[in-house]
């Protein structure tokens, strides 16, 4: 495929939000096409799937569902979104992708790497970033931000245990050691010009 797919990872209040923001805005200067993009991505089989998912009253849902459903998500997003912009030469920046499943289902949750990675090979086709960026944030300060801002939004993943955030954190960093070089680390706790200067560091060795 013509265009570049980047994702952006990291645990909750990462910033990587915000780090994507300048960086789409780093390149549609220079003249790039870029789609910003997070699943669900406003497609709206996806959206669907991630209202049941994330529903605060949806306590009683079980683990592997929970991995399903973000893996049907990805995959209608992945067919209908990013892949024909890939396809036409676009820079695509995604706010989080398979990375998540595999930290928060697979490591949060426990249901095993290889576990929930084999429904997502089905689910992406094999489809990998050509480069994920890890926005290192430690857990603790993730949630802190994430509860000190008052008008974001809470999800049923964010009210999790400050244990569950520690668990899906290491098993980012398990995966950084199973995909070094797809995985790259870039320090979340400095200020947001100086993350977003070592991502766009990053991107320029692949585009
Ligand atoms: P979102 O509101 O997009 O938060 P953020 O800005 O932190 O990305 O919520 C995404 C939540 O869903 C976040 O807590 C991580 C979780 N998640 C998974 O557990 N598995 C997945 O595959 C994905 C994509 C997200």
């Amino acid at each position: 495929m013509k265009g570049k797919f980047i994702s952006f990872e990291g645990p909750d209040g990462s910033g990587k939000t915000s780090v994507i923001k300048v960086v789409e805005n780093y390149y549609k200067e220079r003249g790039f096409k870029t789609l910003v993009t997070r699943e669900p991505g406003g497609i709206k089989i996806s959206e669907k799937i991630r209202e049941v998912i994330h529903d605060v009253e949806h306590t009683e849902m079980d683990p592997r569902t929970e991995a399903l459903l973000y893996a049907a998500s990805r995959s209608q997003h992945l067919n209908q979104k990013i892949i024909p912009a890939l396809e036409s030469g676009i820079i695509v920046l995604c706010d989080r992708y398979v990375d998540s499943s595999l930290a928060y289902q697979g490591f949060g949750r426990k249901l095993g790497y290889d576990e929930v990675l084999a429904i997502n090979m089905f689910a992406i086709d094999s489809v990998f970033p050509n480069l994920t960026i890890f926005v290192d944030v430690r857990p603790e300060v993730g949630l802190n931000r994430v509860f000190s801002t008052a008008d974001r939004e809470k999800n049923r993943l964010d009210l999790e245990s400050l244990e569950f955030h520690k668990e899906v954190y290491n098993g980012y960093l398990e995966l950084i050691k199973i995909y070094p070089k797809r995985i790259k680390r870039i320090n979340g706790e400095q200020p947001i010009s100086k993350v977003a200067k070592e991502a766009i560091d990053l991107i320029e060795t692949i585009i």
